[in-house]
């Protein structure tokens, strides 16, 4: 088995499929566009839906990519030796192309042959979905493992809850999976332990979907028009296992970091397990943080949605830095490593050094201030604890009021052997969003994973809006920051210094209704990235020199790259109505906007 850098992985992998036919693609922005449903790309298919779902992509239907991911769900896990909330995903991907044999196949060959990575046959353990009311039995993905030589005693069927991948939302494009792990050689945990026990005895380190279903409510599968396969390698965890190392925190990937980490607090990573955890969330989050940061649709730190997150980031590797007594400002320190490791391959981390380390340190400053002062009232308040639950508006008020995320007090509370009411919380959090008129968002409806009329239409005005800002705004500085479109709404944040008038909103309205009556055809053309530049398609530059993308032009209203799917007329779409103009955080307004069909 051959024992690679992150680097020669993240390459030998590219090179294996571009030399089965696939196009290299450039990772998408972690910032999902158009998709109410997720915060964050959580993985490489998602920036793909569209294709997936029918949508020609202009590179072709061999596509192989390394994506930027994050997943905050398992933000408390982290510390662990395996979970990380920033990962990169290695994927290959068929679009209605080849399916089930040639993936298996593929996989087969990348992981054993000695040209490639040449991992032990006898090491690999599979699964394969075992079949339900929705789906059959995946017997061809269970056959084509053993035609490739796998002894069946290492492939087992297991339910939907393990062998099925879903759509990142609550709708989309899903399928049956077939599971790759590499056994560790530790003992097993008991008579029960097999290939998809998480004891940690087998790693997974690739998994195969066969995406043919589209998920178009809870428990309704309909047949997709074309057979997909999606599959993901998480890149930190095939190489920890290549490199024969615990963690992924033990590979080359994190090895500068953790070092750095020591150098500054003048402790040893493998000095006791709470020191080692320290080190671990120090050294993920202020990953995750610099690439939410550098990312090309930028976030700062703010109190909702992404922004959110990131803070929430931030101040807990805050907290574990000071814990380990590390000098003010470290997480900067500790940035210009990750960005210096990652820039080649993320050439935006580069771009925005100056503003991720500037916001760094305004969130550090912003935080230290807060930070002592929450901390003695949330010791006075445990002090005058009478039971061993918080409540959930003193939780509230330590977060409204000293800057704690929720997350920050259940663990401070943990550590004092007391419970939060998070409920308690989350009631009085709505409470306060209501009354400030920020929250109620519905994140969670549909989106433009069930690529229905209304969303396209929606998205189709979203061009018209950003077109109209610039002329109205006289501002070509007018870009978008971020766009959210559900079944009844628009939302489009853009960058701008101020807020727009009402004139000028009006004006805006006029103009995309212009646009509208005036029916022109939406078309579609594919060409390169600098092509479209020189056309003057405005969009996120975001693909590599001469990777081709689509350009949408709507007549002489507007011409953007984007990914699609549209309207196929401006005349369907509508009459265009502003609701709301509001700021979204400093530097950047927000618009939302609906279609009224009379
Ligand atoms: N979508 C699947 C996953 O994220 C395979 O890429 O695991």
């Amino acid at each position: 088995m051959r024992s690679l850098t992150a680097k020669e992985l993240r390459q030998l992998y590219l090179d294996f499929f571009r030399s089965k036919g696939h196009a290299v693609i450039s990772s998408a922005s972690l910032i999902p566009e158009n998709d109410p449903t997720v915060l964050f790309t959580t993985a490489g298919m998602h920036p793909l839906v569209p294709y997936l779902m029918g949508e020609k992509h202009p590179e072709g239907k061999r596509l192989c990519d390394v994506q930027k991911c994050v997943r905050t769900g398992d933000i408390d896990e982290v510390g662990d030796s395996s979970h990380c909330t920033f990962f990169e995903m290695l994927g290959n991907w068929s679009l209605g192309d080849y399916f089930k044999k040639e993936s298996i196949a593929f996989s087969w060959e990348f992981l054993t042959d000695e040209k490639w990575l040449g991992i032990p046959k006898d090491k690999l353990y599979f699964t394969c979905f075992e079949g339900d009311k929705d789906a059959p039995r995946d017997t061809v993905a269970h056959d084509r493992w053993v035609e490739m030589g796998v002894d069946p005693s290492h492939i087992v069927y297991l339910p939907k809850k393990h062998n099925w991948w879903g759509p990142a939302g609550q709708t989309g494009p899903c399928g049956p999976d077939t599971e790759i792990f590499y056994d560790t050689g530790r003992p097993a945990c008991g008579p029960d332990c097999k290939a998809g026990c998480d004891c940690g005895k087998y790693l997974e380190i690739w998994n195969n979907v066969f995406m043919e279903y589209n998920k178009v409510a809870d428990g309704v599968f309909e047949p997709l028009e074309q057979k997909n396969v999606d599959t993901g390698m998480g890149l930190d965890r095939t190489v920890a296992t290549l490199q024969g190392v615990e963690s992924v925190f033990d590979t080359d990937a994190f090895s500068g970091i953790i070092a750095l980490i020591a150098e500054l607090s003048h402790k040893g990573y493998k000095d006791d397990p709470e020191t080692t955890r320290a080190f671990r969330i120090i050294a993920d989050h202020t990953r995750c943080a610099v690439f939410i940061l550098g990312d090309q649709r930028g976030v700062t730190p703010s109190n909702v949605d992404q922004g959110y997150i990131l803070r929430r980031l931030i101040r807990r590797s805050i907290r574990f830095a000071s814990q380990l007594n590390m000098p003010r400002y470290a997480l900067c320190t500790i940035a210009e490593r990750v960005i210096d490791q990652y820039g080649e391959v993320y050439p935006e981390l580069n771009e925005n050094r100056e503003k991720i380390l500037t916001e760094l340190r305004k969130e550090e400053n912003r935080f230290a201030d807060t930070l002592k002062k929450g901390i003695k009232e949330f010791h006075k308040l445990v002090a005058n604890l009478e039971g061993t639950e918080i409540d959930g508006v003193s939780a509230f008020h330590l977060y409204d009021t000293y800057g704690f995320p929720i997350e920050l007090t259940v663990e401070l509370a943990k550590e004092k052997g007391v419970t939060v009411d998070e409920k308690g919380f989350a009631a009085a959090f709505e409470e306060h969003q209501k009354k400030s008129q920020a929250g109620a968002e519905q994140r969670f409806k549909g989106g433009l994973a069930d690529n229905s009329e209304a969303t396209a239409a929606l998205h189709s005005a979203t061009h018209l809006l950003q077109a109209a800002l610039r002329k109205v705004l006289h501002d070509d500085t007018v870009s978008q920051k971020g766009s959210n479109i559900t079944a009844e709404r628009l939302r489009f944040d853009f960058s701008f210094g101020r807020k727009v008038t009402d004139e000028e909103l009006r004006e805006v309205e006029r103009l995309v209704n212009e646009a509208i009556a005036a029916k022109v055809p939406i078309t579609c053309e594919e060409m390169t990235v600098d092509e479209a530049k020189a056309q003057g398609a405005i969009g996120l530059f975001e693909s590599k020199y001469g990777e081709k993308v689509k350009v949408y032009t709507m007549g002489p209203f507007s011409k953007e790259i984007c990914g699609g799917p549209h309207a196929k007329n401006t005349g369907d779409l509508g009459r265009f109505e502003i609701k709301k103009e509001e700021a979204s955080s400093s530097g950047v307004r927000r618009i939302k906007a609906v279609l009224i069909h009379d």
